[in-house]
């Protein structure tokens, strides 16, 4: 089977595409293959060693997260009746196996059973972003039906699902988005789209109960000037430096930072079913076979794609 994998840190000009064995599932194990596969910031991130503190220097890694496929075979402590059965899922340990592969071996608890409306390529973009986006709003920052949010980048991965989540939730809910991630953050409910291109939000006197930074252009330093006095601001990519802030400052300010650590787990893959048999919208923004896997990830590194771009297996 073809399985993409990096030697060394840097650029997308370290991924490859080789050929290994297909693997066969321990006892708590399913054998998937893979029909579709997400593209996260997260995968470029490990491949560029922003995250070397955690991720070692152990070669060779892989890449993605998350998959949509069918089951094929079972381990042996697993008595359902799995074969055939299209599935989606997270990988619990990215590096040493990934998602972009023809086969992948996954915990039972890892996979669910895909709604039979949802297409491989739906469920494969749900998993990562739509997780990160209902922890974001709904655990983190414990809003409150009323409260005000400002999803900053609402048209990239997590925003259009962040957007629709706060919106369900009966949220006052503005977005910032350029070009046609306008177009497409009013097509999804945002009743209040600012582009940020043209607007400086932190000019503005609107104040808001709770941030959600998705751009990465946006620092708390910055953001706690819109933020009302009791109020979360939501970081999804803390660093060692962020996390030592954030206990700092909790403690004297009433303006909380929260750090998202998205927690992937079988209660939450159940939730996206329900979100998918129920009327969330999941956009494709661009669909790649997976021998351009390369070209993909340096597209999307290039540009935030508005929704999710994916990889397609034969
Ligand atoms: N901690 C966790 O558990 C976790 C989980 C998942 C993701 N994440 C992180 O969350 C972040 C967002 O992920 P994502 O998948 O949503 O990324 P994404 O798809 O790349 O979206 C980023 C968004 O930011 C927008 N943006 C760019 N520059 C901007 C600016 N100056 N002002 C406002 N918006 C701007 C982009 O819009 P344009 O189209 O205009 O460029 C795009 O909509 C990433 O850093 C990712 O690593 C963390």
């Amino acid at each position: 089977m073809k399985s993409l994998l990096f030697e060394s840190y840097g650029t997308s000009s370290v991924l490859k595409i080789v050929e290994e064995n297909i693997p066969s599932p321990a006892k708590n194990e399913v054998l998937v293959k893979v029909k579709a596969a997400g593209i996260n910031p997260l995968d470029w991130k490990i491949r560029n060693g922003d995250l070397k503190i955690m991720t070692g220097n152990k070669f060779p890694k892989y890449s993605g997260c998350e998959f949509a496929g069918i089951v094929e075979k079972l381990g042996t402590d697993i008595n359902e009746n799995l074969i055939g059965k299209r599935v989606f899922g997270f990988i619990p340990n990215t590096m040493k196996q990934g998602t972009m592969r023809e086969f992948i071996c996954v915990p039972r608890s890892s996979i669910a059973i895909i709604p039979n409306s949802r297409s491989f390529e739906e469920a494969a973009g749900i998993v990562i972003a739509c997780t990160a986006a209902y922890q974001a709003i709904s655990e983190l920052a414990q809003a409150k039906a009323g409260q005000s949010i400002l999803i900053n980048g609402c048209s990239g991965g997590i925003g259009l699902f962040a957007l629709q989540i706060a919106k369900n939730m009966q949220l006052k809910v503005t977005g910032t988005a350029s070009g046609e991630g306008i177009l497409v953050a009013k097509e999804f409910g945002c009743p209040n789209v600012i582009d940020y291109r043209k607007t400086d939000l932190l000019a503005n006197n609107e104040k808001f109960d709770i941030i959600l930074e998705l751009s990465g252009r946006m620092p708390f330093a910055q953001a706690k000037k819109i933020m009302q006095d009791k109020s979360v601001f939501i970081n999804p990519s803390p660093d060692l430096g962020s996390i030592i802030f954030s206990i700092f400052n909790n403690l004297i300010s009433g303006k909380k930072i929260k750090l998202l650590m998205t927690k992937y787990s079988q209660e939450k893959l159940i939730l996206l079913t329900e979100l998918m048999n129920k009327n969330l919208k999941i956009k494709i923004n661009k669909i790649y076979p997976f021998s351009d896997t390369i070209k993909a990830y340096q597209e999307t590194e290039a540009k935030s794609p508005i929704g999710k771009n994916i990889i397609k297996f034969d």
